[in-house]
């Protein structure tokens, strides 16, 4: 068994997370939060969406926030853009990386972003020729890479072709999202085996939300078959508006508790991200829903 020496954690609480937490967050509880995970150590924190505010409520204060950021040299602050008004925003508000995304499944990317998978990829490439010129950096997602809430099983060979498109487009990396957890570590390997076969194991990142508890199983297999960017959200936070059902991410401090013991480098200071979680929980008025967050040394904060 060889698993790698170092992960890069991408951390998207204050965008996966809050996208899909009932109660309103103020933008200056936003970029306090964003600061602690910078803080803690994260090399890249997802700081917020410039989506419809009509779609995503949540997160309409996008500039407010990406501009209130006292961004530390050496983190990347990518924000999620869904087409060339979002671009727009985006760099208006000095935004240097973007994350775009689409899915491996028609019907749900028609639920979440109101196109089919190849009107989301015109949308992408017209954005993305203007966002390259201006030196940006384009990360990519792809949603139920192992499973769709309307359409059910998604076929390896979609997940390998939507995410070949992606890098066609000038991606730096592909996120595979498990967008409503039902992945279990044998399917998970195999379709990133499959996608790493055509685009290669060091440009992609898996995404895993913990609905049915499997993503740190999920997870541990993917870094056996070689992934070293995992996605992930302090405290547990989040789920997905367009996917009924979807928990939040794998807790950030769990899997970051899990690398530790594997002997796995990712920079992250442990106490300082499990409060950075409990911090945000205090905010929202809920319990983390990481483990290690609830053990009574991390209580006293
Ligand atoms: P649409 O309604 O088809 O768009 O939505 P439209 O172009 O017809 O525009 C409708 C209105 O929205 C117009 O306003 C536009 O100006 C406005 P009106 O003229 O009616 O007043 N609008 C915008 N406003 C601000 N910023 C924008 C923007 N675009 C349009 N960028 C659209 C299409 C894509 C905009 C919409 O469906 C949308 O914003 N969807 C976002 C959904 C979303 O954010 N989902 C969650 C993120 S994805 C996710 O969580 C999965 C992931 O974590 C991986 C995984 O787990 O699988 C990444
Ligand atoms: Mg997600």
């Amino acid at each position: 068994m060889s698993l790698p020496t170092r992960v890069r954690i991408v951390e998207v609480g204050p965008r996966d997370g809050l996208q899909n937490e009932p109660a309103t967050v103020p933008a200056a509880v936003k970029i306090e939060f964003i600061q602690r995970l910078a803080a803690a150590g994260l090399p890249a924190v997802e700081a917020t969406s410039f989506v419809s505010p009509r779609w995503i409520p949540q997160l309409a204060d996008a500039e407010e926030v990406y501009r209130g950021l006292e961004r530390r040299p050496g983190v990347a602050y990518p924000v999620l853009v869904p087409n060339l008004q979002g671009l727009e925003r985006a760099m208006a508000a000095g935004a240097e990386e973007i994350a775009v995304f689409t899915a491996a499944s028609e019907a749900f990317n028609q639920k979440n972003i109101n196109a089919s998978i190849s009107e989301s990829l015109d949308r992408i490439r017209r954005l993305a020729d203007p966002a390259l010129e201006r030196g940006l950096r384009i990360r990519g997602y792809i949603s139920c890479v192992l499973g769709c809430p309307y359409e059910g099983p998604v076929r390896e060979e979609k997940v390998v072709a939507v995410a070949a498109a992606l890098f066609g487009l000038g991606c730096y990396e592909v996120s595979l999202g498990d967008t409503i957890g039902v992945g279990t570590p044998v399917a998970a390997r195999r379709m990133l085996w499959a996608v790493a076969g055509e685009c290669g194991m060091e440009r992609l990142a898996v995404h895993f939300h913990d609905t049915r508890g499997q993503a740190l199983a999920n997870i541990f297999a993917c870094l056996e078959a070689g992934v070293t960017t995992v996605d992930a959200s302090v405290a547990g936070l989040g789920g997905c508006p367009y996917a009924r059902g979807a928990s939040g991410n794998v807790a950030t401090e769990d899997l970051a508790y899990l690398l530790q013991g594997l002997g796995i480098e990712t920079g992250v200071d442990l106490p300082r991200l499990v409060a950075a979680g409990r911090w945000i929980c205090a905010r929202l008025g809920r319990e983390p829903r990481s483990r290690l967050a609830l053990l009574p040394e991390y209580q006293d904060d």
